[in-house]
């Protein structure tokens, strides 16, 4: 319910100048140490999705935490995706530019071709690990069921970077 989901977002801890000067830090561990807007938010984050995809994929490493959760009520399988380097037999990996630097993700092909994967992280910023992720999915021959995200940080233009209609955010600011 409504009440429950305002209770959850009040969870989310702002921590300014975190991990740099002159960024605001959304720390959710707040809201998952607290069960019921845990699951109030878990079932949010799903809600518009149901019955519409096969699998979960889930972004290294806070996208995990939703991720898996958002797996295990649904009945879907799940993917991790990860960062570079940890998985011994990545079928598809795909570099993208960070804030400071640049990243990779890669995954493995332990799904058919044509599933349907519902993509989950906990923050949408400027939207650069959220294309990553979707161009992965598309390598591996994958259909987008849509992307769910718990915070959406406006104003950075990651909505519209990651371009995808179905995009569903639980909070923003
Ligand atoms: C954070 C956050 C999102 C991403 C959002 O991950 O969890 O995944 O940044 O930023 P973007 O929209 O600008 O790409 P990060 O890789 O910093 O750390 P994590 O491993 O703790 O998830
Ligand atoms: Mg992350």
């Amino acid at each position: 319910p409504r009440a429950e989901l305002t209770r959850a977002e009040s969870l989310i801890r702002e921590v300014p100048d975190y991990p740099s000067a002159g960024i605001l830090f959304r720390d959710i561990t707040p809201l998952l140490a607290d069960g019921r807007a845990f699951r109030e938010t878990v079932d949010a984050l799903i809600a518009p999705f149901r019955g519409a995809f096969d699998v979960v994929a889930g972004l290294e490493a806070r996208g995990f935490l939703l991720a898996s959760a958002a797996a295990y009520a649904s009945g879907a399988g799940l993917m991790p995706i990860r960062k570079a380097g940890k998985l011994p037999r990545p079928a598809a990996h795909v570099e993208y530019a960070l804030e400071y630097g640049d990243a990779e993700v890669e995954a493995h092909a332990d799904f058919p071709r044509g599933s349907r994967v519902l993509l989950i992280d906990d923050v949408l910023a400027t939207g650069g690990t959220l294309v990553a992720a979707h161009t992965l999915l598309g390598e591996l021959g994958y259909a987008a069921a849509g992307t769910a995200v718990l915070f959406e940080i406006a104003g950075l233009g990651g909505r519209e970077a990651v371009g995808d209609p179905t995009l569903h955010t639980v909070f923003r600011s």
